[in-house]
């Protein structure tokens, strides 16, 4: 799997769940090339010229985090992006709305305060653990909460917010757990606790290998669904949205920010 790649050829790859998170951005590409990680869908192209891989990485933080390492691996990638569909944690926030990701977070990283049998379970008496990463600075694994967005890619993120019209932009915090919320009262909670705008169940998961292999890292969300605006299923067509969104981040970073 392991291929010699050069400097100038390091594409950017950009991740989705599903393949409505990923054909969008696929039929963007020029030269496209199908060389699967596995069963996991990988596509490599061009956009505007530049070296550039998708990669279709299935639900959940498992199969993000192993696709990541197996691209890093196989492409060397100059940077990734993960973006797609997520529920919302802060109320403010409607379908189509945008969070960058100023930062994640692993919203499974607790640990409960004691409690004797008997004394029943608070879902809110937790303490946070975070998870280990590579710490460049400390040149150790050191196990945080937060995993901050790379700067130049939210750079570019932010250059480009003018051109998205079907909904508001924030940076903020994206959430990720192997779980899907629905209850508004635990979503507050979470909101409180971890300071999340959005929950879904990827970015963090990759934050964390990219931060162990030195490769620039950002997340960016598309809002799909909200309790807040009641007992609604998610919209899906959110996912070409966030996906135009990321081909315009993607453009800018590869023309003004390498
Ligand atoms: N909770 C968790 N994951 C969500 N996703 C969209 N909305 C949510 C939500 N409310 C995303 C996840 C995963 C798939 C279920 O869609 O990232 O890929």
């Amino acid at each position: 799997m392991e291929q010699q790649v050069t400097d100038d050829q390091r594409p950017l790859v950009i991740q989705g769940a599903m393949d409505v998170e990923t054909r969008v951005i696929e039929a963007a590409l020029t030269e496209a090339e199908e060389e699967p990680l596995g069963h996991y869908r990988c596509v490599r192209g061009r956009l505007d010229g530049y070296p550039v891989v998708v990669c279709e990485t299935q639900w959940g933080m498992a199969n993000a985090a192993a696709v990541t390492a197996l691209v890093i691996a196989r492409y060397h990638p100059c940077a990734i992006l993960s973006q797609g569909t997520a529920g919302a944690h802060n109320p403010g926030l409607r379908n189509y709305d945008i969070v960058l990701g100023a930062r994640t977070v692993n919203e499974s990283a607790w640990q409960t305060k004691y409690a004797a049998r008997g004394a029943g379970i608070d879902p809110r008496a937790l303490k946070q653990l975070g998870v280990f990463a590579w710490n460049e600075q400390q040149q150790a694994f050191v196990q945080e909460v937060y995993h901050a967005g790379d700067k130049a890619l939210l750079a570019a993120a932010e250059a480009v917010r003018g051109s998205y019209t079907q909904g508001n932009v924030l940076a903020g915090t994206i959430g990720t757990c192997d779980s899907w919320n629905c209850e508004a009262d635990r979503i507050l909670f979470l909101h409180e606790f971890y300071g999340s705008d959005v929950e879904e169940m990827e970015s963090d998961a990759v934050a964390q290998i990219c931060l162990n292999f030195h490769v620039p890292f950002l997340a960016i969300r598309v809002v799909s669904n909200s309790v807040f605006d009641g007992d609604v299923d998610w919209d899906l067509d959110v996912g070409p949205a966030c996906q135009r969104y990321a081909l315009s981040v993607a453009k800018e970073f590869l023309t003004h920010h390498t």
